[in-house]
């Protein structure tokens, strides 16, 4: 049960609301190519609009280290809201400042502001005290609903809850609620499938996820410092050496709970190889197993081994055909599924058709957690990788619950707490 105060606590009729939202979203030529998280805000913005508050909207967008850039200003996200709530949304061209406050002043019940981008200010990253203060300015109620950066200790997450009255927005409510449910009494059995690049950012989920999944499978080139700690040369795999440690620590870790109880941790033992990223290289699937035991029904896009072994400067793109469908094989005789993380390099576009040539198997692992393969498991995604990519498929509603969050919802799988929720108020 989320322990903090959200907007349905307090009486807010007619204040003037800070609502600090996540609206890092992409845009490419000044148009917003994936609105996830714009829509996932609306529910708190209408709840708020509903109690006639004056609404403040402030948020970050990308990475310009304090320094004013066009190409990472709100004003598209101004737009997009205003089209998906359907009344007018005004813009700051500054998210604190003289000219701003006034815009704030001018606001009457019910409309809306939305502040440029706080981070074109080096004091928001620093959480500076005296910024903070100048964000609080004229606001009653600071109402944090931005999920995706709740794990930042900012001005705009931090900072100014020292001075402003500070509760949770409804998606936060949402996230922190669902993601701590499943990953502190999860629906069993339980299978977490992790991916993505980098052992490093993923080390203490998986720690974690030995001890409470029933199946942990990995994926992507997380997978290939496993690989190569079972001895597979893994040619010009993306790799690091520093990590081949930390996975022979994982796979110790892991047989171990495998003797305590009834856990298994896969390791993809076929994957998608070629000589380039480029997606018009010809791949092959390599299986290093002997004998290839998945039941390929699961896997209606099965291509025939071609090889025990990778060649010079190949390197492993995606997972194989057996190592996906035993998988989904898994995802579908469990009651729920934790996925964090692709599983091959779905960011190259296919030559034709929807679907890349290194996106067959996280297209597989969707197929079984949407219920294509007859049982539909309770599915709760995170990883800003995976949540971009089900998002370009279309595929967002057919999950139970994809979260906003990157880094905020892999730290809160992994047992962190959150700076920006814990600054919030309690629950009495
Ligand atoms: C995200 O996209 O993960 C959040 O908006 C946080 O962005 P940041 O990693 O730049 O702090």
């Amino acid at each position: 049960m989320f322990s903090k105060k959200t907007i349905k606590d307090i009486n807010l009729t007619s204040k003037t609301v800070l609502l600090r939202a996540d609206y890092n979203v992409p845009i490419t030529d000044g148009r917003i190519t994936d609105n996830y998280r714009i829509k996932q805000s609306l529910e708190t913005i209408e709840y708020l609009l509903d109690q006639k508050v004056r609404l403040v909207i402030c948020s970050h967008l990308g990475r310009p280290d304090g320094v004013p850039t066009v190409a990472f200003s709100l004003k598209p996200v101004a737009k997009q809201l205003s089209k998906l709530l359907n009344r007018p949304v005004e813009f700051a061209d500054d998210c604190v400042g003289l000219k701003t406050e006034q815009q704030i002043k001018k606001l009457k019940p019910g409309q809306i502001l939305l502040l440029e981008n706080l981070r074109f200010h080096p004091e928001e990253e620093k959480n500076d005290q005296a910024f903070s203060k100048q964000l609080a300015n004229g606001k009653d109620v600071f109402v944090q609903d931005g999920f995706g950066v709740v794990h930042r200790a900012h001005a705009s997450t931090e900072g100014v809850t020292y001075f402003l009255p500070s509760v949770a927005g409804l998606l936060l409510e949402k996230e922190v609620d669902t993601i701590t449910d499943a990953m502190t009494t999860p629906k069993r059995p339980l299978s977490a499938i992790v991916g993505g690049a980098k052992v490093q950012d993923k080390i203490e989920i998986l720690k974690r996820l030995i001890h409470i999944a029933d199946f942990l499978a990995i994926g992507g080139a997380l997978a290939n410092p496993f690989l190569k700690a079972q001895g597979v040369d893994i040619k010009d795999s993306l790799f690091d050496p520093g990590e081949l440690s930390v996975a022979k620590d994982i796979i110790h870790s892991a047989e171990k709970e495998s003797h305590l109880r009834a856990f298994s941790f896969f390791i993809p033992h076929d994957v998608v190889v070629a000589s380039s990223i480029d997606k018009a290289s010809p791949t092959r699937v390599v299986d290093f197993a002997s004998n290839s035991f998945a039941d390929i029904a699961y896997y209606p896009k099965a291509v025939p081994i071609t090889a025990v072994s990778l060649k010079d400067g190949e390197k492993i793109l995606d997972i194989g055909p057996f190592s996906a469908s035993f998988i989904a094989g898994a995802i579908n005789q469990s009651q729920m599924v934790i996925w964090n993380g692709t599983l091959g390099v779905t960011e190259v576009p296919s030559l034709r058709g929807p679907i890349g040539p290194f996106a067959h198997a996280t297209e597989t692992v969707i197929e079984a957690s949407i219920g294509q393969f007859g049982h539909k498991p309770f599915s709760v995604v995170g990883g800003g990788d995976t949540v971009g990519y089900i998002e370009s498929r279309g595929l967002t509603a057919s999950f139970d619950h994809v979260s906003t969050g990157g880094g905020a919802s892999l730290e809160l799988m992994s047992g962190h707490k959150l700076p920006g929720v814990e600054a919030l108020e309690d629950k009495k």
